[in-house]
C-alpha cells in the first residue's frame, strides 16, 4: 500500500467517533474501496510525472478546464442541489445536520470552480472567465460516477449520497495529496492547497453519515448499492483536474 494512502487511513478512516452497526458497516465498505484507492494514488502520481515531462504548460490548463467542468458553478449547483433534494420535507428534522453540511458543500464546490478559473486566468490561458462558456473542455466531464450518479440520489434514499461522499471525496483527497507530492508549480499547488481541507470535510461527511445514520440493514442497503456502482472499473481514474482523462 502506498504511504499516502496509509497516512490518510490512519488519520481519517480508522479513527471511529461512534461505535455500533454504522461503523461496522463502514469498515466493511472500506475493505472494498482499498484496492481502488491505492490504484488511484499510483495513477495520480504517474499522471503528475507525465505532466512534468510533457515539456509544456498545457497540462495546467487541461487540469483547470477539467476541474472547472466538474466543479464550476454550473455543475456544482446542479450536482449539489440534487443531494439537497434527496431529503424530503418531512424527513428534514431527522437529517437536518446532513442538509446543513450539504448546503455548505454547494459553496465549497463553486469555490473550487473559481480556483480552477483562477489557474486559467493567472496562467494567461484565458482573459475572462466567460470565455470558458465557449469551451466544451471546461463544461463536459463523462464520469458516470460523478454526475450521472448524483442525479439519481433524490430517487434512491436520503443516505445514498454517503456512498459517494465516502468513496469519491476520499479520492479527491488522495488525488490532491498525490499530485502535491510530485508537482512543484505554484499555480497548481495554490489551487490544490486551497481545495484540500474542503474535500476532506466532504469525505468526513460521508464517514459521519454512515457511522451515525446507517444503523439498520434497510438504511445500509442503498448505500451499499451506491458503493457497488462506484466500485466498477470506470471509477478509479483520477478526474482531469488531477491528471486523468475523464
Ligand atoms: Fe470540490
Amino acid at each position: 500500500m502506498h504511504p499516502i494512502l496509509t497516512d490518510f487511513l490512519n488519520k481519517w478512516v480508522y479513527p471511529t467517533g461512534f461505535t455500533g452497526p454504522g461503523v461496522e458497516f463502514r469498515l466493511r465498505q472500506t475493505e472494498r474501496c482499498l484496492p481502488l484507492w491505492d490504484k488511484l494514488v499510483l495513477q495520480a502520481i504517474k499522471a503528475a510525472e507525465n505532466d512534468l515531462q510533457s515539456g509544456s504548460d498545457e497540462y495546467k490548463a487541461a487540469r483547470a478546464r477539467g476541474g472547472y467542468a466538474a466543479e464550476g458553478p454550473f455543475m456544482s449547483l446542479k450536482q449539489m442541489s440534487t443531494q439537497i433534494l434527496s431529503v424530503a420535507i418531512n424527513e428534514q428534522p431527522k437529517y437536518i445536520d446532513l442538509q446543513r453540511m450539504r448546503a455548505r458543500q454547494i459553496w465549497d464546490e463553486v469555490k473550487h470552480g473559481q480556483l480552477h478559473a483562477d489557474v486559467l486566468l493567472r496562467g494567461g490561458f484565458i482573459k475572462r472567465e466567460e470565455e470558458l462558456m465557449d469551451d466544451a473542455r471546461a463544461n463536459t466531464q463523462p464520469k458516470l460516477s460523478y454526475f450521472g450518479m448524483t442525479a439519481m440520489f433524490p430517487h434512491i434514499h436520503p443516505l445514498a449520497r454517503a456512498g459517494q461522499h465516502y468513496y469519491n471525496e476520499s479520492m479527491a483527497c488522495l488525488g490532491i495529496a498525490s499530485t502535491l507530492s510530485v508537482i512543484d508549480d505554484e499555480l497548481i499547488r495554490h489551487q490544490l492547497h486551497s481545495q484540500s481541507a474542503e474535500e476532506l470535510m466532504h469525505f468526513m461527511e460521508g464517514k459521519y453519515q454512515i457511522d451515525a445514520y446507517a444503523l439498520t440493514p434497510a438504511d445500509q442497503k442503498p448505500i451499499e448499492e451506491v458503493f457497488a456502482f462506484l466500485l466498477r472499473p470506470w471509477a478509479p481514474e483520477p478526474s482531469r483536474a488531477l491528471g486523468g482523462t475523464a
